[in-house]
């Protein structure tokens, strides 16, 4: 079976865009491989400043995903910074990555664009996350196109490893470019945790309820036809209703006794009925931190001697020891 290899930073509480558009197709894609997930707490120390949010949302993420149907026993769960063989192959492809490679990277020249003074940790970031994918001897890596760039250095530092110190002591991963659907806002843009136009994920049924009303929506009156196609309530409800579901949504809006406020109440109700059940298991996992990190800490034994064993051979083939 092919092993596929993703990550995740621990910055926010994860939203309903985050839920539609990475967590569910990613777990259904696990389902024909191997699979490791991990949180990616190093790579969010590049920006994160907060130790309280740090710590939070590496259990917010964990208990979401778990929430969510990942199964601990399927899918290897575990902190990046619990295996820290991390850092030593993270060196090892540093000695073997040009400069001006990490110079092109797009958060890099972003930043520098932007007249910020970029940390060293943004400049080194696709050096990290190469190490946590070849660690893993990862086949696939399953990520949105804003990330291809880094897989690039990935690719490349592994084939320019072989190439100078042996044949097949690393694996070459290959990007899977995950076509998720772009999940809207309440006012139609991308939902992103920066713009303030998220739906909480896990946040109470009455708040769901009061969140999904502020969808904007056009004001026509109740007897006047509508079109679905172009809304966001239409948008988010064809999200998680079934074809015929949708259908029938459509053909009420264009009727005279079904409105905006008729379908944010139907979109509700299906987002509770998907929602509601993960809810209670969130809550339940949330609140007790000492049986996550038990979790984490297994996930991180287990991978850990596959990890040992790619740190083993790089010594070897580098001539770091016998
Ligand atoms: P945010 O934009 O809120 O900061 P992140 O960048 O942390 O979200 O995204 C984490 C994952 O969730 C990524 O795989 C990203 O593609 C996905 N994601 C985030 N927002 C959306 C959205 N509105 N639609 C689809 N996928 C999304
Ligand atoms: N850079 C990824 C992101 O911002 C997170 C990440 C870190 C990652 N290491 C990884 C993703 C390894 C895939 C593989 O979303």
């Amino acid at each position: 079976m092919q092993r596929s290899l993703t990550g995740i930073k621990p910055t926010n509480e994860p939203h309903l865009g985050n839920y539609l558009g990475a967590i569910r197709p990613a777990l259904r894609l696990a389902e024909s491989f191997e699979s490791f997930l991990f949180i990616a707490d190093y790579h969010a120390l590049t920006t994160t400043r907060d130790p309280e949010a740090m710590r939070a949302h590496t259990y917010d993420v964990a208990a979401t995903w778990l929430a969510c149907g990942l199964d601990p026993e399927q899918i290897h769960l575990y902190r990046q910074s619990d295996v820290t063989e991390v850092f030593e192959l993270s060196w090892v492809l540093a000695c073997l990555i040009a400069t001006g490679q990490l110079e092109r990277g797009v958060s890099y020249k972003d930043a520098l664009a932007k007249g910020e003074a970029p940390n060293a940790g943004i400049f080194t970031y696709p050096v990290l996350m190469a190490a946590d994918i070849i660690l893993y001897d990862a086949d696939v890596v399953p990520v949105g196109r804003d990330q291809l760039q880094h897989l690039e250095v990935a690719r490349d530092v592994a084939q320019r490893f072989n190439h100078v110190f042996g044949d097949d002591v690393l694996r070459v991963p290959a990007p899977k470019i995950t076509e998720a659907p772009l999940v809207p806002g309440l006012d139609g843009q991308k939902m992103s945790k920066s713009k303030g136009n998220g739906i909480p994920l896990f946040a109470s049924a009455k708040k769901l309820r009061k969140t999904v009303m502020k969808i904007v929506t056009g004001s026509e009156p109740l007897e006047e036809p509508v079109e679905a196609e172009g809304s966001t309530v239409y948008a988010l409800y064809s999200l998680i209703a079934s074809d015929d579901e949708r259908a029938e949504m459509a053909k009420r809006l264009r009727g005279d006794d079904y409105g905006w406020g008729h379908a944010k109440q139907e979109l509700y109700e299906g987002l509770e009925r998907e929602l509601g059940p993960m809810r209670e298991k969130y809550e339940a996992l949330r609140a007790d931190e000492h049986g996550l990190d038990r979790l984490l800490k297994e996930g991180a034994d287990r991978v850990r001697p596959t990890a040992r064993a790619t740190v083993d051979r790089v010594r070897k083939a580098t001539g770091i020891s016998r």
